[in-house]
C-alpha cells in the first residue's frame, strides 16, 4: 500500500495527474438526514398560546396538570401555512428562527407544512380549503407555490423541512369512490408535482404525504401509495430534472404508535418499513418522518374512523433523530397537539360526521382553532408523561 503511494505522488509530482481533483458535486439536501445536528426550532406564538392554556388550567384549580401543561411549549411542532392569508407568517417564523439561531449559536431546522391543494380533504370535510380546480384552483395553487417559495429563499442560512399536502396521496388511493376525490386526484397530482418541482432550494427537504399505518398500511392500498408517491416523484421531475424530494412523512394528524403497536395496521414502523421496500423496489431510496405528537396514549382501541379530536389521545414521544429505524429521519410532532382536527358544530358548513362522534372531544371547534378541551386531554393522558 506505502508503495503505491509513493508511486501515486511521484506520478503527481510528474504531472501525469492533476494534484486537486475536481471536487464532486455538492451533496442535494435530499441526500442527508436534513435534522441531524440541528435544534428543532420552538416558536414564541406558539409556546404562548400553550402557556395561556396551561394558566387557564391553572385558574380551574389543578395545579399540578397546569405544571405538566406548561411544559408543552417547549416542545416543537410543525408550522402550517392552510391558505393563501397565511404566506406571509412564513417571514415571521424563519425570522424568529434566524434569530434564535443568532442568539443560541445553535442551528435551527424549521418545519413547514404545506397544506392549499385545490379540493384539499376531499373525503372529508372537516379541512376542506380556500381552492378548488372548478374555480381556478390549479393557477391559484401555481401562484401559492410561488410566493411559498419566495419567502422561504430569503432565508438561505436557516435548514426548512417541508411537509407537503396532508392526507392527498391518501385519497388518490382510496378516495376514488367519492366523486370530489376522483375528480380532483388527476389535477392534484400535477399540483402536487407542480409544488415539488418549484419547492427546490439547497436548504430545503421534502417530504411528501404518506397518510398513516391505518389507512394505507394494508395489503391492497400500500401499492397505491408506492405507485402514486413515484408517480408523482416522476412528474415532478419531468418538470424540473434537477428536483429531488427526501421521503415520506407518515401519520400526520393521527394517532398510531410507532414499534410498538401488535395489531396489524396500527403501527408506523411496520408500514415505513414496508413502503420503503416498494419504493425501492420503484429505485427511490426514501427516508421517513413520523408524527408522534398525539401517539402517547396506545392503551385505547380505536378504529379508523376516530381521526377527529380523539378523546383518548394523549401527547407522544417528542421530537428527535433518536428513532427505532435508519430509515426514519425523525420524530416529529406535524399536527400541533391542541389544535381541533375540525367542529362538532352540526350547522357548521364544515361539520364532518367523525367529528360528532362518541369517540371525539365535544364540543370542539373549527379546524385549526385552539381546542382547550383536546390540550387538556392531550396532557392528562401523555405518555412519556410531561
Ligand atoms: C387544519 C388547518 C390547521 C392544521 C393544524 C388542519 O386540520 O385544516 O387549518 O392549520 O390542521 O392545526
Amino acid at each position: 500500500m506505502a508503495r503505491f503511494f509513493s508511486t501515486l505522488l511521484a506520478l503527481i509530482a510528474l504531472g501525469v495527474f492533476p494534484a486537486i481533483a475536481t471536487p464532486p458535486p455538492p451533496s442535494s439536501i435530499s441526500t442527508f438526514n436534513p435534522f441531524t445536528g440541528k435544534t428543532f426550532f420552538v416558536n414564541s406564538v406558539r409556546a404562548a398560546a400553550v402557556h395561556k392554556a396551561a394558566n387557564q388550567i391553572a385558574a380551574s384549580g389543578d395545579f399540578a396538570l397546569a405544571t405538566s401543561a406548561h411544559k408543552v411549549a417547549q416542545v416543537s411542532t410543525f408550522h402550517w401555512v392552510d391558505k393563501t392569508a397565511a404566506i406571509p407568517s412564513i417571514t415571521t417564523w424563519l425570522n424568529e428562527a434566524r434569530q434564535a439561531q443568532i442568539r443560541t449559536g445553535k442551528s435551527q431546522v424549521f418545519q413547514l407544512v404545506v397544506y392549499n391543494l385545490p379540493d384539499r380533504d376531499c373525503s372529508a370535510k372537516a379541512s376542506s380549503g380556500e381552492l378548488e380546480y372548478a374555480n381556478g384552483g390549479e393557477e391559484k395553487y401555481k401562484s401559492f407555490i410561488h410566493q411559498v417559495r419566495q419567502r422561504l429563499a430569503a432565508f438561505p442560512d436557516i435548514r426548512i423541512v417541508i411537509q407537503l399536502e396532508t392526507d392527498a396521496i391518501g385519497n388518490m388511493v382510496t378516495g376514488l369512490s367519492v366523486p370530489k376525490c376522483a375528480n380532483a386526484a388527476p389535477a392534484q397530482k400535477r399540483s402536487y408535482a407542480y409544488a415539488i418541482a418549484n419547492l427546490q432550494l439547497p436548504n430545503v427537504a421534502l417530504y411528501l404525504d404518506g397518510a398513516h399505518s391505518a389507512w394505507l398500511g394494508w395489503p391492497g392500498n400500500i401499492e397505491g401509495a408506492a405507485n402514486n408517491l413515484i408517480e408523482i416523484v416522476n412528474a415532478a421531475k419531468a418538470l424540473n430534472p434537477r428536483a429531488t424530494v427526501r421521503g415520506v412523512s407518515t401519520n400526520v394528524s393521527n394517532y398510531n404508535g410507532l414499534g410498538n403497536q401488535e395489531q396489524t395496521g396500527y403501527d408506523e414502523l411496520v408500514y415505513v418499513q414496508n413502503l420503503a421496500v416498494l419504493l425501492k423496489a420503484q429505485g427511490w431510496d426514501a427516508h421517513f418522518i413520523v408524527d408522534q405528537g398525539r401517539s402517547g396514549n396506545q392503551v385505547a382501541l380505536r378504529s379508523g374512523g376516530d381521526w377527529c379530536n380523539f378523546k383518548m389521545a394523549g401527547f407522544g414521544p417528542r421530537p428527535s433523530t433518536n428513532t427505532p429505524s435508519e430509515l426514519i429521519d425523525a420524530i416529529v410532532w406535524v399536527k400541533p397537539g391542541g389544535d381541533s382536527d375540525g367542529t362538532s358544530d352540526t350547522t357548521a358548513e364544515r361539520f364532518d360526521e367523525a367529528c360528532g362522534s362518541s369517540t371525539s372531544i365535544i364540543p370542539s371547534p373549527e379546524a385549526g382553532a385552539w381546542n382547550q378541551l383536546a390540550f387538556i386531554s392531550l396532557v392528562k393522558q401523555a405518555n412519556p408523561a410531561f
